[in-house]
């Protein structure tokens, strides 16, 4: 079991390129089950923490601690088996296949190997295939794209992609969801629904670290959030303290201060 309730720990994480320190010594507790957003100003390292944690990118020092166990040094697919997901850490959606058997082939965890033999040895894995089907079936109406479920990928649209990638995490029923950015390019109304999914997945005990410019999301779905700003952890706080907070406030100023004069 993870200590007191905390899924995801970091300990000194940090990772440069070259001189610039992108990730700077940051500690953070995440508690198991709630949302967690992840703010600050472009180019504060919020993105290179995500990747650090999900074995995407490798630590210059540090530790990342997941549900007890240390998973720094680990791969991105071991990580995700581990539980922890992130959207695009899975294999992305094969844009002509139909959303359904872009959910059925997630849950296989390694690229395409399974699903190639679905094909070639049909008879070996034709139950566990039918229990697949039906969990992404539940999943696909839970995600909203019943409608769709036999489209090919690549056409739907930008917010039906970002669900799709939310159904296709599902498959391994992750404890926590990473996502960066989830509302990026989403028009409103997908936007809403796309929200009311990340609630009513959390109800069910799915815990998300989210980064997200949309601060009105932030604050509305997020228990505590977050501030990084040049690659270290600012402050942390519940979004009414955060919103006044002089050091976040100065720590976004001084990027509006920094474009002006770019
Ligand atoms: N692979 C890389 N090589 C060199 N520099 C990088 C690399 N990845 C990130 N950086 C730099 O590290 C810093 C932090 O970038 P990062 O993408 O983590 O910021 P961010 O907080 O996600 O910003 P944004 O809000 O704009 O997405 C930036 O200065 C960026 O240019
Ligand atoms: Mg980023």
């Amino acid at each position: 079991m993870a200590d007191h309730g905390i899924i995801l720990k970091t300990r000194g994480l940090a990772r440069s390129f070259g001189a610039l320190r992108a990730v700077d010594g940051v500690d953070i507790d995440v508690k198991a089950g709630t949302i967690t957003g992840l703010i600050g100003p472009n180019g504060a390292g919020k993105s290179t923490l995500f990747g650090l944690i999900a074995g995407e990118v490798q630590p210059s020092h540090g530790q990342v601690v997941f549900d007890g166990q240390t998973i720094s040094g680990l791969r991105p697919e071991q990580v995700f088996r581990h539980g922890l997901a992130r959207t695009f850490q899975i294999p992305r959606p094969f844009p002509q296949m139909s959303v359904l058997e872009n959910v059925v082939c997630a849950a296989s965890g390694q690229s395409g190997e399974r699903f190639w033999n679905n094909w070639f040895r049909p008879s070996l894995v034709a139950a566990e295939e039918r229990r697949l089907t039906e969990r992404a079936m539940e999943i696909i109406e839970f995600t909203g794209l019943k409608e769709v479920v036999n489209h090919a990928a690549g056409l739907l649209s930008g917010g039906q992609q970002k669900l799709l990638e939310l159904a296709r995490v599902m498959m391994i029923d992750p404890k926590l969801i990473l996502l960066d950015e989830p509302t990026a390019g989403v028009n409103p109304t997908l936007i809403e629904t796309l929200i009311e999914k990340i609630v009513a997945l959390n109800a069910r005990g799915t815990g998300f670290l989210i980064v997200e410019h949309n601060m009105d999301l932030v604050m509305r779905i997020c228990g505590t959030i977050v501030v990084m700003a040049q690659g270290k952890v600012i402050f942390e706080g519940a979004p009414a303290e955060v919103m006044r907070e002089q050091k976040v406030i100065d720590a976004y100023l001084g990027d509006v201060t920094q474009e002006e004069h770019a």
